[in-house]
């Protein structure tokens, strides 16, 4: 029962048929003249036209990398080089790819908290946006599944005059994100987020926007990413994204949310002590955050595992990290209840049964960790027989 969406999905069987023939038969270089060079460059054309659909943009605005980790590394270091006064602004609940590269950065990184439902604190957004030279909010967070508000954040940076950035890999599939309708400068987004392969991603740079390349070489992109394109991967990213948009309309979203509502419904029902972390109204459909009192995560996730379920406490980065994620620690969260959270995240590919069998199974090894457990919180051995 894979239950980690939120770490990586999935390929859909049409983005898989769609990669097939460019892996052999189309294997040509997409800057060759000959007849198999331009049908790859049409490949590339299409998957970029698709792409531009999903997040309402234009298709010369979409810059293909390899992965959400390079968009935002190319997107931050180029800004970074572009202007040399102010601060990069952005939350403490990014994810580490955006919190990382801020630390190599040339200038301070200034990170705004969230309230203890994950909400942004805009009243400091605002607060701070006067000394930062570019600013960046994430749509939605990859441990939570909160929304954030990023288009009022991104009005507000526009007011100030600064360039926005947001990194959308959580988004994308899940909500309608539309960069058309948005004060957004640059937007990140991955394949393998939502059912496409992993090693392809997209960086949008709205028009006239300044961007300069973090890979220099033969031009490709327009010069703006240079490397032989990876044709499959692209291609897939392509279907992935034209099935992402579908599902937005034809009611797997609703089926999701339905489904992780009723997976919630039973493991409160099923244990005691138990909170939903996160805003209940601006989540994701398909994450749910939970918190176990007297039950470490470390521990729940090799019960799981054991029987067949396979989910995250944070993030698929912090794993083997013995440490609070700094989301949690932003939240508020004591490091007790920081380490006794559990992420299990949902995709089309689910369904309703599996949702309730492993609530069934969560509240056995819930009920199992504490019988073992007797005094609090603290790293136990588990004997299974
Ligand atoms: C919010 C967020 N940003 C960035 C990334 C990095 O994306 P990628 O795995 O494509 O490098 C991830 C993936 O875990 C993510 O969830």
């Amino acid at each position: 029962m894979y239950l980690d969406a939120n770490a990586t999905t999935p390929l859909a069987d049409e983005v898989w048929e769609a990669m097939l023939p460019w892996w052999r038969e189309g294997f040509h270089n997409p800057s060759s003249s000959h007849t198999g060079g331009k049908k790859a460059r049409s490949a590339i054309d299409q998957a970029r036209a698709q792409v531009a659909e999903l997040i309402g943009a234009q298709e010369d605005e979409i810059i293909f990398t390899s992965g959400g980790t390079e968009a935002i590394n190319a997107l931050l270091r180029s800004w970074d080089a572009l202007d040399d006064t102010g601060a990069f602004l952005t939350t403490a609940v990014e994810h580490s790819a955006v919190l990382r590269t801020g630390t190599f950065l040339s200038r301070p990184m200034v990170t705004c908290g969230v309230s203890e439902t994950g909400a942004l604190d805009l009243r400091a957004w605002c607060e701070n946006l006067s000394t930062a030279a570019f600013a960046s909010v994430m749509a939605v967070n990859n441990e939570t599944g909160v929304i954030h508000d990023w288009q009022k954040a991104a009005v507000l940076a526009h007011q100030a005059g600064k360039p926005f950035f947001c990194d959308a890999m959580q988004a994308v599939g899940k909500i309608p994100v539309s960069v058309a309708d948005a004060a957004v400068d640059a937007m990140a987004i991955s394949a393998h987020k939502f059912h496409g392969p992993k090693g392809i991603g997209a960086l949008y740079v709205r028009r006239g926007t300044k961007f300069s390349p973090m890979l220099h070489g033969g031009g490709q992109e327009r010069g703006l990413r240079s490397g032989t394109e990876a044709v499959p991967l692209i291609v897939g990213m392509g279907a992935a994204a034209v099935l992402a948009k579908k599902r937005l309309s034809d009611g797997a979203i609703a089926r999701i949310a339905a489904m992780r509502d009723a997976f919630e419904q039973a493991v409160v029902a099923g244990v005691s002590g138990v909170q939903v972390n996160g805003d209940p109204a601006a989540r994701v459909a398909n994450t749910s955050h939970l918190s176990f009192d007297h039950c470490e995560a470390a521990g729940l996730l090799i019960l799981l595992d054991e029987k067949g379920v396979a989910c995250s406490a944070g993030s698929a980065c912090m794993a083997g990290k013995q440490q609070a994620s700094h989301v949690q620690k932003a939240m508020g969260f004591s490091d007790a209840r920081a380490k006794s959270s559990l992420r299990i995240s949902f995709s089309a590919q689910n369904t309703a049964e599996e949702a309730q069998q492993a609530a069934a199974i969560l509240c056995s090894a819930v009920k199992k960790l504490r019988s073992v457990q007797s005094t609090g919180v603290g790293p136990v051995v588990i004997y299974t027989p």
